[in-house]
């Protein structure tokens, strides 16, 4: 089926879709305001989507990416993440940004278009938000940042380097 990537106000996001990834509605609700909102749809029904918010420091953070349940492992969330590197990319991001648990086969689906860990949020998951989230039956406690220079430095073979603890 044809995959129609593009983007929508933030106004018509789908939130039950955001919420999928990210199961806090006020938190979701919050940045939307300040994100752009990306869009996949299949025969114009929405299937997929995304926000990310500018950082202050110049990057861009995604904040949460989503495909429907229906329509996960067919290569949508893939297609939508490609696109949206590829738009800030070419839109003079210094560099994207994520941030995701230590464990489960999303932090593969972000390394294999190339995002890297720069650090570890300890106990995020604990602070931010009211319940416990659980993945694979395991609780989440601690985040993973990840980023993708646009720069082109992060992907040069460099020696080992300490990642910083956030506490
Ligand atoms: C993460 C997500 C956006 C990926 O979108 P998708 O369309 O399912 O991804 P793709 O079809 O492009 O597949 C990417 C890889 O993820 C794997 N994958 C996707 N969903 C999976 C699941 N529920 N369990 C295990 N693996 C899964 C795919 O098998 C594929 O791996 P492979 O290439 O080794 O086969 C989607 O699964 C989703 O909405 N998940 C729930 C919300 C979420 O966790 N968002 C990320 C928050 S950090």
């Amino acid at each position: 089926m044809p995959l129609l990537i593009r983007e929508v106000p933030t106004e018509d996001a789908p939130l039950d879709l955001l919420l999928l990834a990210d199961p806090s509605e006020a938190k979701v609700r919050s940045y939307l305001a300040q994100s752009r909102c990306f869009a996949a749809s299949e025969n114009g029904t929405v299937v997929g989507a995304c926000a990310v918010q500018p950082l202050d420091s110049g990057g861009q953070e995604l904040m949460c990416i989503a495909v429907h349940p229906d329509r996960q492992k067919t290569g949508i969330g893939t297609a939508l993440l490609k696109w949206v590197v590829d738009f800030y990319r070419k839109s003079g991001a210094g560099r994207l940004e994520v941030g995701t648990g230590t464990f489960g086969y999303q932090l593969a689906f972000y390394q294999r278009q190339g995002f890297r860990v720069t650090a570890i949020d300890r106990d995020f998951f604990i602070h931010n938000y009211p319940e416990p989230i659980f993945e694979d039956g395991i609780q989440l406690f601690d985040m993973l940042r990840l980023s993708l220079d646009f720069g082109g430095e992060s992907h040069k073979p460099s020696r080992a380097q300490k990642i910083p603890f956030r506490s």
